[in-house]
């Protein structure tokens, strides 16, 4: 890849895990408009639910998700008690009348929990909601002072996925990261999640760490294939320390470059398609029998999935929900969240209400990171006059595209990212993105 070309398209871009994008949602949306949303949900509409955890035992020095470090339970007990209350009033405004065909538990670190919590946790969301037969329960785990009893509280709870954090095993860019996992821990959670039923597994995977060299990388992708994990998020690591202060503890002078995160992106992905793996999107992968391989997938804030709910209730603090009518998004400061939970009220703060052209592009964001093609005809029949605009707009694209990112394929105006294309998909996507500019939102590089 030529560096002025890299450089191009790898100027930093969203992750559109949504559009609009999260930085874009405003306080124009409170509590009164996602109660009004929830009571106008039709019934039998299938729902999503995910539950935010904001807790962790200790801080590796890249995380960017929205959490706190804890040795105490008194927080953790607390912050349950909040949430039991936004389970009752978040669900007295639903009814019973829909099927919840996923839960996700993510963080923060939701295996930081004690086994009674893990049960009463989740023994409230089953007595409030109607758990269709078959749903997807994931949860998101930590391996470190993670203990049997936990992994049998998880496999009581009816937990039938797990995401087990790695990011990389090699002991200098752990200690980089302030994160020290030992390939032996992480095996034996695998294997103890497995002993306990819970036989779908994906492992979290991020390049463009300090001191990771494509060497580095290989020997972690062997120890990865020796897991035999269902499946793999490969993350570009997102090196935000203007507003995330602990990255600032990273030492930047070890980090790779553009060009060897694009060279570590690559080899990553070579390694696990070579060692029997088929693409996801963007940056996951499947083996050939797990359902995200199936080509079949959405895309949602926690990245690629097979959950098609039109609806996701965010539970918890900074958690964002999306409902036919928009998105909204809680509280985050845990405080904050609490107090307005123990009030019996919503604690909604910020969001976006989607206009119908939002929700054009939305679907042609999605699309593209699902699967690397602008849908013109299925925009045409679901939005009508709103698509044209948008269609000229991939017109435009395809003829000054001179790199070959991306190559027409139909009468109607479709296109798809070539090979060459996907790994910049992102910038693709950004130039569908009307907000992108507006405002002061940092985002990571395209790479
Ligand atoms: C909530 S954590 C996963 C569960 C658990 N807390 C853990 O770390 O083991 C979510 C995932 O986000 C990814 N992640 C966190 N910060 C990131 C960053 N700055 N850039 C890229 N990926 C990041 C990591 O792969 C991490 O496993
Ligand atoms: S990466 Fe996971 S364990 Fe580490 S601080 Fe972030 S949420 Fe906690």
């Amino acid at each position: 890849m030529r560096p002025e070309l890299l450089k191009r398209y790898a100027a930093p871009v969203p992750r559109y895990t949504s559009y609009p994008t999260a930085p874009h949602f405003s306080n124009a949306i409170d509590g009164e408009t996602y109660g009004a949303w929830l009571g106008a949900l039709d019934a039998g509409l299938p729902l999503s639910l995910y539950v935010h955890i904001p807790f962790c035992n200790e801080m590796c020095w890249y995380c960017g998700c929205s959490t706190k470090v804890t040795r105490q339970h008194a927080p953790i007990a607390r912050y349950l008690e909040g949430l039991m209350k936004e389970i009752d009033t978040v669900s007295n405004r639903i009814g019973s009348q829909h099927d919840v065909t996923h839960i996700h538990w993510g963080g923060g670190s939701p295996s930081i929990l004690p086994p009674e919590d893990i049960l009463a946790l989740a023994s409230a969301l089953k007595s409030r909601f109607a758990l269709a037969r078959n749903a997807e329960f994931a949860v998101e785990i930590d391996s470190r002072g993670l203990d049997e009893d936990r992994i049998a509280a998880f496999a009581q709870a009816g937990v039938n996925r797990v995401s087990v954090g790695v990011q990389d095993f090699h002991p200098d860019v752990q200690r980089a990261i302030n994160r020290i996992q030992s390939f032996e821990l992480t095996s034996w959670v695998v294997d103890t999640f497995r002993k306990h039923g819970i036989g779908s597994i994906n492992v979290d995977l991020v390049y463009g760490l300090p001191f990771q060299t494509l060497e580095t990388l290989d020997q972690t992708m062997d120890h990865v294939l020796a897991l035999k994990p269902d499946r793999i998020a490969l993350f570009g690591y997102a090196h935000l320390p203007s507003r995330i202060t602990h990255q600032r503890l990273i030492d930047e002078s070890a980090l790779p470059d553009t060009q060897q995160r694009f060279l570590q992106a690559n080899r990553a992905a070579e390694r696990l398609v070579d060692g029997g793996y088929v693409t996801v999107g963007l940056d996951h992968y499947a083996r050939p029998d797990d359902p995200l391989a199936s080509g079949n997938i959405r895309r949602n804030f926690q990245g690629y999935t097979t959950d098609d709910a039109a609806a996701l209730i965010g539970l918890g603090a900074s958690s964002i929900g999306r409902l036919p009518q928009g998105y909204v998004q809680n509280a985050t400061p845990i405080a904050d969240y609490e107090r307005r939970v123990s009030e019996g009220g919503l604690a909604t703060v910020r969001g976006h209400a989607l206009s119908v052209e939002d929700a054009a592009r939305a679907l042609v964001i999605e699309r593209l990171m699902c699967d690397f093609t602008f849908p013109a005809g299925e925009l045409r029949d679901k939005f009508g006059a709103v698509a044209e605009p948008i269609i000229a707009e991939a017109a435009a694209l395809c003829r000054s595209d001179t790199e070959d990112m991306v190559l027409p394929s139909g009468e109607g105006g479709e296109f798809r990212v070539t090979d060459k294309g996907r790994i910049f998909v992102r910038s693709i996507c950004a130039r569908f993105d009307t907000y992108l500019g507006k405002g002061t939102a940092k985002h990571s590089a395209g790479v």
